[in-house]
């Protein structure tokens, strides 16, 4: 991805983050998810008051990808209220493992459209468990 695109995709992020749903945490999180076919799936985190159904950002944008028939993603970008980085957290980052690969699948954490960095998911989830015999399909090789 060119840098052009990467900031396309953080500003979506931001777009995303408007509608957090954090009324626990106070920690807003957008998330951006890229179709190898050019869309893009918005997501924020959606809490919960009895805490464990809070989804993640990355997770609701996955999660309505896939849900419109999407299986082939390029990168997600990821921005947050605090300040920093936010790095998906590794229940999000095995989500990621059941539709994308390390080589093939670009992971942005951006603080602004400006201030970012790029890792593959390889580097975030190394050693990653696939189940051969649930791997479906379209990602056996
Ligand atoms: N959260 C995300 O949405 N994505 C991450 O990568 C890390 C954590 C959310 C979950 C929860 O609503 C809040 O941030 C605090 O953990």
């Amino acid at each position: 991805m060119d840098k052009a695109d990467i900031t396309v995709l953080i500003r979506e992020a931001f777009e995303a983050q408007k509608y957090s749903y954090a009324p626990y945490s106070h920690f807003f999180v957008g998330a951006a998810l890229l179709t190898a076919e050019g869309r893009v799936y918005r997501g924020c985190n959606i809490e919960n008051a009895a805490y464990s159904p809070t989804n993640c950002a990355e997770r609701t944008a996955f999660f309505k990808a896939v849900s419109e028939g999407e299986k082939d993603f390029t990168a997600i970008a990821i921005v947050g209220s605090g300040g920093g980085y936010v790095s998906p957290c590794g229940v999000c980052r095995q989500v990621m493992q059941e539709f994308c690969r390390s080589g093939e699948f670009q992971i942005i954490l951006a603080k602004s459209p400006e201030d970012y960095r790029v890792y593959d998911l390889g580097e975030l989830l190394p050693e990653a468990f696939i189940c051969p015999c649930a791997a479906p399909k379209h990602l056996t090789t």
